[in-house]
């Protein structure tokens, strides 16, 4: 008898805009793509990255499921004003200039925790970034646009299957964020 091997999935944790807003981005997305000879990161894609965990058994996804669970953080208000690029990625995305304090805390806290759990990440400064166009052959300078005010309420735990035709996500969970007192 063969034991099955179950294949790794490849996970990370996200902030994901409404339907409306990744409306509105994905628009934006498309536009970005022609003038950094792109391609636009479908509407129902574009997310924040807070964490980047790559292949992970699916056996012990509920490892990161407790995580997320036990994941203390405030809902926000992030501002997104700047778009810009990663030239040798090939990436252009939409982020805030002034992220607000929760962001970092949140992300800060999440990767701590996965740490803390012996979960190995790859290592990026984080950048919070909503990429919109990935394979650009021009750059893309930085540059004001919008401000879109993006009212984050929740983080995604997402599954990434990267396809010939690209990525396709599914959300495997989601925790709310405390709202503040104010
Ligand atoms: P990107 O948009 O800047 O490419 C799914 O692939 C998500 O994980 C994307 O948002 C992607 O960021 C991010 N990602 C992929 N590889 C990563 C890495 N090594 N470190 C951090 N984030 C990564």
């Amino acid at each position: 008898m063969q034991a099955t091997v179950e294949a790794p999935v490849r996970v990370f944790y996200a902030l994901v805009p409404p339907p409306a807003m990744q409306s509105v981005l994905g628009d934006l997305a498309r536009e970005v793509a022609r003038r950094a000879r792109g391609r636009p990161v479908p509407a129902g894609n574009i997310h924040l990255t807070l964490a980047f965990i790559g292949a992970w058994p699916s056996a012990r996804l509920q490892l990161l499921i407790g995580i997320g669970e036990a994941l203390a953080g405030e809902a926000m208000r992030v501002t997104l004003d700047t778009q810009g690029g990663f030239r040798r990625a090939g990436v252009a995305w939409i982020g805030p200039s002034r992220p607000p304090p929760a962001l970092g805390a949140l992300a800060t806290a999440l990767t701590g925790a996965l740490t803390g759990a012996g979960v190995a990440q790859e290592e990026r400064p984080f950048h919070p970034h909503l990429t919109l166009a990935r394979k650009c052959r021009a750059a893309h300078a930085q540059a004001a646009v919008g401000p879109f005010e993006w009212d984050v309420d929740a983080v995604v735990l997402m599954r990434s299957d990267t396809r010939a035709e690209g990525a396709r996500y599914e959300r495997l969970a989601q925790w709310p964020l405390a709202r503040g007192r104010a």
